[in-house]
């Protein structure tokens, strides 16, 4: 009779969150402010951790043409409707993928009406947005993964290790943004994987493969707590 190793096809994880795209800041009805992300990494992963046989994806997204299927979709805008979206879920997830790359500040005022142009130069204040991923790392439990993304263009690994520390990571996934490795909107990336325990640089690859091994990476830290 011919045994498979089953131990090594079991999901480890039964609920999972992984957020996507930018976020997107309104101004007035019809100008906001937001960022390049296409949502195709988030894309990625959502479709490895259904191949993985994890049973419930939590997939939290800003506008994006990039929607996974057979997963719980929730689409927001804002960064703050993102967190909240998170926030119901939290609790219960063993595993939180921070791969949207949401807004850092927002317009202090929303206009309801649209703002006509004049002659002045146009002053726009803004105010921060919420660390989602921060306020995530202050509470997670012990036996959740917590991942974060960077995108950074200087002084990236000192950067890089900073935000895994400051927003106590167990995973981050750096993007180093230059003219040779653009990430956003590419079809390919070239990362870094930052873990307390050290750090690895992956050569360029698709966006597909480097979901899959973001995932390796989360199963192997699972085997660690
Ligand atoms: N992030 C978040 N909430 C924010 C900003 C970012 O949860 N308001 C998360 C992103 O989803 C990502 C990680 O934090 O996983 C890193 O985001 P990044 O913008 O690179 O870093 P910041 O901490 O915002 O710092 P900086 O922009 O100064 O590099």
């Amino acid at each position: 009779m011919l045994f498979t190793a089953t131990a090594s096809i079991q999901p480890v994880f039964n609920k999972v969150i992984i957020t996507s795209g930018p976020t997107l800041e309104p101004i007035d009805p019809i100008r906001f402010i937001s960022n390049r992300s296409s949502g195709k990494t988030g894309f990625h992963l959502a479709n490895e951790a259904r191949k993985r046989g994890i049973a419930q994806i939590v997939f939290i997204t800003g506008p994006t043409c990039f929607l996974p299927s057979e997963v719980n979709l929730i689409q927001v805008e804002t960064a703050r409707d993102m967190q909240a979206a998170i926030n119901e879920h939290f609790t219960q997830a063993d595993v939180v993928i921070m791969a949207a790359a949401v807004c850092d500040y927002s317009s202090a005022e929303y206009f309801p009406n649209k703002l006509k142009k004049n002659n002045d130069p146009l002053t726009l204040k803004m105010v921060k947005t919420p660390d989602i991923l921060a306020e995530l790392g202050r509470n997670k439990k012990k036996n959740q993964i917590l991942v974060g993304f960077a995108a950074e263009t200087e002084n990236i690994l000192l950067n890089a290790k900073n935000k895994l520390s400051n927003k106590n990571l167990d995973l981050l996934v750096l993007n180093e943004i230059s003219l040779s490795n653009p990430a956003f909107g590419s079809e390919e990336n070239q990362v870094f994987l930052l873990r307390p325990d050290g750090i690895k640089k992956m050569n360029k690859m698709d966006k597909a493969r480097v979901a899959a091994l973001v995932w390796d990476e989360i199963r192997d830290l699972s085997g660690q707590l």
